[in-house]
């Protein structure tokens, strides 16, 4: 135990179950109970159509859009095309480190010559994101056969290169300030002020994330400590929840914040963590532990049983953190932290979102061949689970101080209903750079308070965060997209989740597939493993540690090779003392034997139909999922393969097996062979080479060895 893990104590007599739930069940069963559970009755919803409709006529009263960008149009005497376009290219200049490059970048794409010449570079994928063009101004802006690179074009031929080159400076300032309170604390704190006399609250995040090294994640914890003090000092006198306070990220905390490494984020960022904590409850701050990727929950919620049964959180009403209604353990995690609330005596904050990393999630499932998605793939179905989250929160007041972070009209008028119209024992939330109108209407006018989460940090720190803003404020399904949109009725926004999921037969979007069936009818997704998942976990290292030594016994393979000779020991390399199993190597005469052997295999494998050929491989590859526990020891036995790494490579073999297989069908299967240059079929261009010798690579002894 570390020095300072061993300064952590805990509330002897409570102990807390660790969250655990199941990490991707099926949606409609789990829809079907949270319809249940959310029904409404008939008055509540009338006053929720009221009111959210009151909000939506608001809004749409006011211009919505990003701040300050009407003045920097006229600055430069833009269109609103061309204002846009510029926002797209000063997207992309943001995600360059540094100014040198960023020049270059911008000499590179503005360099007319190249926009007009007909034999140039046709695609302009490097600027053209549905995200960036939907940058809160819609596509109906845009004229058929527009795109970015098109219109910067003729932008420079009528401004000239040097106008249009400040311009784009310009753009990634006014991009950054849209999103962003301060480059400093003492910045943000001050520009807070104007929003603080309307009675809005703070919570500060300083951007950083996913650190990567040690020294990274140094930077952000001096950065977070340094922002605690400095919200303390401007906190003034008044009491929480009216007090400011500061998100902060678990993955800015430690380079290897990954379920994996559950010791190691014990012993080294929970104390980290309760450092913060301790400054933040000595100034009586609101402390909140954003809610970050779904393979994260679990070991966050570890971090935060600790943090609720050490002293640190006796007495403070500022602790919480954020949960995601997206996930489909949200309402899991509602009632695990109610519970733990009542057994250690704490009363928390809890800030309650939809969730930020949608797409990723469901990317990663898919990337990971997983069972099922850990988050709902209808929005609907998140809006649901929202509604239900915040009914199990408001009826625990007592232990939770709810958070609603929301822009959407609806779900504020649903959260206000749900508490009777009054504003007690609950705040909003919205992100600064969002949702201006809308709580101008509830907080300004009606009274309902609201936090406002503020980014503080330079551009080097801003991509990830901004990526995350121009995808919710881009895709179609936003609250904040639709209203933005004058066609759309406002009927249509009022339309509940029940209307959508039809009683859970809709549950499900069909457009997205299951992560098993990504490749359609052509192969199957290889298994993989869920490392966020503690039992997926425990069922890999269980039978791995099944697996008994000694664990390769290997010599030559083939008709009448024979064994081989002395058996020599191997070693795995970690300690160079574990033995591995032995290696029998062949004279030269075997290994002259043994080409001869494949050479004859060969003949009749070639003759053999494609179909034989490829169930066969097919076969390989189902045969490596089953034998998957022995083949990661090996791995990690004999190439100190951890455990990640392994799976990906064993994946990587069994994928080999089923997509030369699906190529092999389709490129020369039965009736697949179409005439080559002298008429007949192209037989020869689709056949084996012959006998190879492959030298196995230490660090892909498996999949790379097999792919020959
Ligand atoms: P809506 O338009 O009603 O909802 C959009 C959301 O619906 C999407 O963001 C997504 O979550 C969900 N969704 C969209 N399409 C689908 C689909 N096909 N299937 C299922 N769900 C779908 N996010 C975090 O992850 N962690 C945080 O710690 C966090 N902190 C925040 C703090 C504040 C103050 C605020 C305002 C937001 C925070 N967010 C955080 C971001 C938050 O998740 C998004 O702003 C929120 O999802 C937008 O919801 P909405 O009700 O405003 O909009
Ligand atoms: C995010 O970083 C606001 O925490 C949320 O996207």
């Amino acid at each position: 135990m570390t020095a300072s893990s061993a300064a952590m104590k805990t509330i002897d007599s409570v102990e807390l179950q660790p969250f655990r739930a199941a990490y991707a069940p099926a949606d409609k069963p789990l829809v079907e109970a949270l319809l249940k559970e959310a029904a409404g009755d008939p008055v509540t919803e009338k006053l929720i159509d009221q009111r959210a409709r009151g909000y939506i006529e608001d809004m749409r009263s006011v211009q919505v859009g990003l701040g300050g960008v009407e003045d920097f149009m006229r600055e430069f005497g833009l269109t609103t095309r061309e204002g846009l376009a510029m926002m797209v290219l000063a997207e992309a200049l943001l995600r360059v480190p540094d100014a040198k490059t960023a020049d270059k970048l911008i000499e590179d794409k503005l360099a007319a010559a190249r926009f007009d010449d007909p034999s140039g570079p046709k695609s302009d994928t490097w600027l053209v994101s549905a995200s960036s063009w939907a940058l809160g101004v819609t596509s109906r802006l845009l004229h058929p056969g527009d795109t970015p690179q098109s219109i910067l074009s003729s932008l420079v031929k009528r401004m000239g290169m040097p106008t249009v080159r400040v311009a784009t400076r310009k753009a990634m300032r006014l991009l950054g300030h849209q999103f962003v309170l301060g480059e400093t604390i003492q910045k943000a704190l001050e520009r807070a002020k104007g929003q603080e006399a309307k009675g809005y609250r703070y919570s500060y995040d300083m951007l950083g994330e996913g650190a990567r090294t040690a020294a990274d994640a140094e930077r952000y914890f001096k950065s977070y400590a340094n922002a605690i003090e400095a919200i303390g000092k401007a906190a003034g006198d008044k009491k929480l929840p009216d007090r400011p306070g500061i998100s902060v990220k678990l993955s800015a905390l430690h380079p290897r914040y990954q379920a994996v490494n559950g010791e190691r984020v014990r012993d080294e960022l929970l104390p980290k963590l309760r450092e913060l904590a301790q400054m933040a409850r000595d100034r009586n701050l609101n402390f909140t532990i954003d809610a970050e990727e779904a393979d994260r929950l679990e070991i966050s919620l570890d971090v935060i049983a600790a943090l609720l049964t050490d002293p640190v959180t006796e007495g403070w009403e500022g602790f919480g953190l954020a949960v995601q209604a997206y996930q489909k353990r949200g309402i899991h995690v509602i009632d695990w932290l109610v519970n733990a609330a009542r057994k250690t005596n704490r009363r928390m904050m809890v800030r309650l979102v939809k969730g930020a990393y949608w797409d990723t999630e469901i990317k990663h499932a898919q990337e990971n061949g997983a069972e099922g998605y850990p988050v709902f793939s209808r929005k609907a179905a998140t809006d649901l689970s929202y509604l239900c989250c915040a009914k199990r929160m408001l009826a625990a007041r007592d232990v939770l101080y709810p958070q609603f972070a929301t822009h959407n009209a609806l779900t504020v008028a649903q959260i206000i209903e749900l508490a009777g119209g009054k504003a007690e024992g609950y705040e909003f939330q919205r992100l600064h750079g969002m949702g201006e109108s809308l709580y101008k209407s509830v907080c300004e006018r009606d009274g309902f308070p609201c936090r406002i989460y503020a980014p503080v940090g330079g551009h080097k720190d801003l991509l990830a965060y901004l990526v995350r803003r121009l995808l919710e404020n881009g895709a179609n399904s936003s609250f904040v997209t639709i209203v933005g949109d004058a066609s759309v009725k406002v009927e249509d926004m009022l339309k509940r989740p029940v209307e959508v999921l039809d009683n859970g037969h809709h549950a499900v979007n069909r457009s997205i597939p299951m992560p098993k069936d990504l490749y359609g009818d052509s192969r199957r997704n290889s298994d993989g493993v869920e490392f966020g998942c503690a039992a997926e976990r425990s069922e890999l290292v269980t039978g791995m540690a099944r697996t008994k030594a000694p664990f390769t016994e290997a010599g030559p393979l083939g008709k009448g090779l024979g064994t081989g000779g002395d058996a020599n020991p191997v070693f795995a390399p970690m300690d160079g003392t574990t033995k591995v199993g032995t290696v029998r190597f062949a004279d030269p005469e075997t290994a002259k034997k043994a080409v001869e052997v494949a050479q004859k295999g060969f003949e009749s494998w070639s003759r053999k139909p494609v179909e034989t050929r490829a169930a066969a491989l097919e076969k390989l590859g189902d045969l490596l999922e089953a034998n998957r526990d022995r083949l990661m020891t090996i791995l990690s036995m004999e190439a100190g393969k951890c455990l990640t790494d392994g799976i990906a490579e064993i994946r990587e073999a069994v994928d080999f097996c089923r997509y030369y297989a699906a190529e092999a069908r389709s490129l020369f299967g039965e009736g697949r062979l179409m005439p080559g240059p002298t008429g007949e079929e192209d037989r020869y261009r689709y056949r084996g080479r012959g006998v190879f010798v492959c030298i196995s690579p230490w660090n892909f002894p498996l999949a790379i060895y097999l792919g020959q």
